[in-house]
């Protein structure tokens, strides 16, 4: 069986990519930001994952509002970045794992998850910026990869409870993959997050710790939620948190908290990054139902 050594949630906004792009690993706004990557680094240096299944929301590159999966799962032997408009480089192709990415379509559609499939698939900075923090170096790609994208774009989007059994049904396919593979699972979002409009700019600090806190020790407290409270709750952006919820899930019921760094603001937003390790190296292949 494939052995999950852990979760990493992070924040992946572009401006983000725009500092690593310029190299201000050291620049006095930046600093205390990169530096709360460095134990993470240490981290994935000593559990040396093979593969990365990569949990992310497309923002517009690879789905448009004409054609919006729900959930969707690439399974290619390369996932290519284009130009977004960002300002961003185009970051060369993401080595893909096909045989991990059908194993995982055909579990989770007999677990009764309807999944868009996708033999081509762009990947946008929801995904390379996270693969820059986490693995830096230019191109650098010490792991294959499989994007799960989530949709937190075009209404209706799926509910916290929803993503929660998401990431138990990825957390037991991994459980049954009859590979020895070692994968980290990675939630790219969040925290508290509002582009535009009126609140632009919102943070909302208290709503950030109390997520940080129960991801941890009780995610499915975080499954009380509606989408409608998470956007009062952390901003229009801050639906995102369903991604570190479904990486959480994935993971089963206890975890060790290897490192938590939140850092406000990001250009103009909460960002943070968390290393959650499971008990003994494995998921417990929990079971246990909403
Ligand atoms: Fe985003």
């Amino acid at each position: 069986m494939a052995k999950i050594v852990g979760g990493i949630a992070t924040s992946h906004i572009p401006s983000i990519g725009k500092a690593i792009a310029r190299g201000l690993y050291d620049d006095a706004s930046w600093k205390d930001f990169f530096d709360g990557y460095k134990p993470v680094h240490q981290w994935l240096d000593q559990v040396q994952p093979d593969v990365a299944v990569v949990i992310y929301n497309d923002h517009g590159l690879n789905f448009f509002l004409d054609k919006m999966p729900t959930f969707a799962i690439g399974a290619a032997p390369e996932y290519r970045n284009e130009d977004e408009g960002w300002g961003l480089p185009v970051a060369a192709p993401f080595p893909g794992d096909p045989e991990l990415s059908w194993h995982l379509i055909e579990s989770l559609v007999a677990d009764e998850f309807d999944i868009t499939m996708c033999q081509e698939m762009l990947v946008d900075h929801a995904f390379t910026v996270p693969m820059a923090l986490l693995w830096p170096g230019k191109n650098r790609r010490p792991v294959r990869t499989v994007p799960v994208s989530i949709n937190t774009v075009q209404i209706p989007l799926a509910t916290p409870a929803r993503c929660f059994k998401l990431g138990q049904a990825i957390g037991r396919a991994l459980a049954s993959f009859n590979k020895n593979e070692r994968v980290v699972l990675v939630g790219t979002g969040g925290l508290s997050h509002q582009l535009d409009g009126t609140r632009a700019g919102f943070i909302n600090k208290k709503f950030d710790r109390m997520c940080i806190e129960k991801i941890v020790k009780d995610p499915q407290f975080l499954t009380r939620f509606s989408i409608a409270d998470l956007i009062r709750e952390s901003g229009a952006q801050g639906v995102e948190l369903l991604m570190w919820i479904v990486m959480r899930a994935a993971l089963g019921d206890q975890v060790s908290e290897i490192h938590t760094s939140y850092h406000v603001p990001v250009s103009n937003t909460a960002a943070a990054v968390m290393v959650l390790e499971t008990q003994n190296g494995v998921n417990n292949g929990s079971t246990d139902p909403l």
